[in-house]
């Protein structure tokens, strides 16, 4: 038997055991990441951010962040191991990010999860790194069961899904032009705030109140479907038409008002949805779903429907290594076939892969 075939054999094995044990590795962006879970329990979670690098240039810059995970993925799967208290023979399976992401990025976590895996003799799981996120509800709530709907929120997704199964999604309504985090990063931009601007957005929000009119995207149109670049250019227009005229304004008062339109968008498309679909719970997954307005304001609205939130804890919102490891444990109980070594990185994919 070749690698593959040994592989496929061993994870019809680990379908059905009991402590399944999961190292996962996430590199897609700027977060080198390792966790090793049994289970839905989380042993280790280990994330070495590249935020303070990428800080001064204002964004992620793609080359930096390949060369600082090469830099950091050996000692972040050393220590995640270290705090799972364990060893490699530990370990029943790799998994790793494939996509979606930055290229070079991705390739790093890809390489390295294929010479672990193969060096190990150990099944290879390929995640869809925005599975990944939806997935970070079960291990915040273990007995969570499809279906429900989902609403992702990422730097790079915007949009509202139903999910049929483990692995399964189907998409609802999706962002037409930017995505809801970029917006907010771009917010942050035009106001002077650094990378990443969600959480200062939402800092800055909190001295500030929602008196600044912000357009209604998609107002008279029957869709599940999100565009943010609406708002996003009336935050602009607004700054640029004050500094022309040498006009004050309030800053917290700005980044108020673009927070409740954002997170009122998100919110009633989820909640619509869910009622559309009969289902009576609603989970959040992404970075963007870290935000506490869009968190308080989805749990108030939906449970006066009688539909219960979920959502991750905050570190398992943003880009981790768990949610990978939750997906992939999803799939092996879901009997998926284990990935060869040729599997390579994708920048894109859908969410629906
Ligand atoms: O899911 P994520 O960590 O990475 C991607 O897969 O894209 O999402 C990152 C995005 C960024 O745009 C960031 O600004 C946004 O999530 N974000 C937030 C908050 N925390 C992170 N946006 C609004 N409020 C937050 N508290
Ligand atoms: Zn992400």
């Amino acid at each position: 038997m070749n690698y593959l075939e040994r592989a496929n054999e061993k994870l019809k094995s680990l379908k059905d055991k009991q402590g399944l044990v999961v190292l996962a590795i996430e590199s897609s962006c700027d977060e080198t990441a390792c966790a090793v879970t049994r289970d839905r329990v989380v042993l280790a979670n280990v994330i070495a951010s590249q935020i303070e690098i990428h800080k001064r240039f204002g964004g992620v810059v793609p080359e930096i962040a390949s060369r600082n995970h090469t830099l950091a993925i050996d000692n972040v799967v050393r220590q995640a191991l270290s705090d799972a208290k364990m060893t490699f023979d530990d370990i029943d399976c790799i998994a790793v990010t494939y996509g979606a992401g930055l290229l070079g990025a991705l390739l790093v976590g890809v390489s390295y999860a294929k010479a672990l895996a193969y060096a190990l003799d150990k099944p290879l799981i390929a995640v869809n790194h925005i599975k990944g996120h939806v997935a970070a509800n079960y291990l915040a709530k273990p007995d969570l069961e499809p279906p429900f709907v989902c609403l992702i929120a990422s730097g790079g997704h915007t949009a509202v899904t139903y999910v049929k199964s483990l692995t399964e999604i189907e998409i609802l309504g999706s962002t037409q032009d930017d995505a809801c985090g970029e917006a907010f990063d771009k917010v942050a931009r035009v106001l002077g705030l650094p990378y990443p601007g969600g959480p200062q957005v939402q800092k800055l929000a909190e001295q500030g109140k929602p008196v600044i009119e912000m357009p209604t995207p998609l107002k008279d149109k029957h869709t599940y479907d999100f565009s943010y670049s609406g708002i996003k250019t009336a935050v602009i227009n607004y700054v640029h038409n004050k500094e022309q005229k040498g006009e004050e304004y309030s800053p917290a008062d700005l980044a108020c008002s673009f927070q409740e339109k954002a997170t009122d968008i998100m919110v009633n498309n989820a909640i619509a949805c869910a009622v559309d679909k009969g289902v009576k719970t609603l989970v959040i997954a992404g970075g963007v779903g870290s935000n506490q307005v869009l968190r308080a304001k989805m749990k108030t609205r939906a449970e006066e429907k009688g539909i219960e939130v979920f959502y991750p804890p905050l570190g398992l919102c943003t880009d981790n290594a768990a949610m990978i490891a939750s997906h992939a444990y999803n799939m092996i109980r879901c009997g998926c076939e284990a990935s060869d070594i040729s599997l390579d990185a994708k920048a894109n994919v859908k969410i629906t892969d």
